[in-house]
């Protein structure tokens, strides 16, 4: 196991990616907390999940969207497990509109949680493993929209090419600490954000055609490339975007 004694926090972990994360860092036998905006039955069963493999978890509601939420989260994250060593970015939202149409609020929502959230999390988790002497692993989790264009969407694009900027800088920022800091960019993955394409057949067998894997990803196809930057393995990767999309990105064009 490459985990062992080491604790996760994964922020968006009550669902799709982030519990595939929370559950394959799990195995490698690291405990785990999970997170999500509120505590309800599907954030229970996420830690029932966890616990099942032996390990200890807890839950934590917070809203990323908010600073004061992440610096409770982080807070509350080390008084309940003792300590935090990895902290996954997961959590992430998008909103559809065309460029022309899209308003204010809409942004706001989409950088607040996929970009502001990261950026003050990382900070409260640096700042824990300065004070506690050690060194520890930030993933966030990107997007192949850190580097694609995607029509449409021109705020999750921003939010994710900010993300990949914030962790190149962190990475040198945060070397002298210990801290290795890295983004996996997924690709398609079968997910509940993806629930209105995955029920309009068209568009799917379009996407398909332009993974040559020829399948979308899934949740623990990501987590294995989480796993791997959290673990000693990597411990001279930093600075880096490790893409998981079948070969989506040099693959793709817009119909
Ligand atoms: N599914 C894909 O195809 C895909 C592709 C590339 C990148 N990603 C990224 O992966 C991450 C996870 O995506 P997913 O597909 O699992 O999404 P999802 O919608 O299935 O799950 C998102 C999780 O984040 C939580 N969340 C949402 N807003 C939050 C907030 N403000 N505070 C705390 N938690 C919040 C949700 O409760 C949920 O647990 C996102 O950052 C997304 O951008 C997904």
């Amino acid at each position: 196991m490459k985990l062992q004694h080491k604790v996760a926090l994964v922020t968006g972990s009550s669902q799709g990616i982030g519990l595939g994360i929370a559950r394959r860092l799990a195995e490698e036998g690291a405990d785990v907390v999970l997170n999500s905006r509120k505590e309800d039955e599907q954030a229970r069963d996420a830690v029932a999940q966890v616990r099942a493999l032996g390990r200890r978890a807890c839950f934590i509601a917070a809203d990323v969207g908010s600073v004061a939420d992440c610096r409770r989260l982080v807070t509350q994250a080390v008084e309940q497990m003792g300590r935090i060593d990895i902290l996954v970015n997961n959590a992430g939202i998008q909103a559809h509109a065309a460029f022309l149409d899209a308003d204010e609020a809409d942004y706001d929502q989409v950088l607040d949680v996929n970009l502001r959230g990261p950026f003050f999390l990382c900070q409260a988790f640096a700042r824990h493993l300065r004070d506690s002497g050690r060194g520890g692993r930030i993933i966030n989790n990107s997007s192949v929209h850190e580097e694609l264009p995607f029509p449409n969407f021109s705020s999750y694009c921003a939010s994710k090419g900010g993300l990949k900027m914030l962790m190149r800088n962190l990475a040198i920022e945060l070397a002298p600490l210990g801290i290795t800091v890295n983004n996996v960019a997924p690709g398609a993955i079968e997910t509940p954000i993806n629930s209105e394409l995955m029920n309009e057949p068209d568009k799917l067998g379009q996407l398909l055609d332009n993974i040559p894997a020829g399948r979308l990803g899934q949740p623990r196809d990501v987590a294995g490339a989480v796993a791997f930057l959290a673990s000693d393995d990597a411990g001279y990767v930093t600075g880096t975007t490790l893409v998981v999309d079948g070969g989506l990105l040099w693959n793709y064009s817009e119909q």
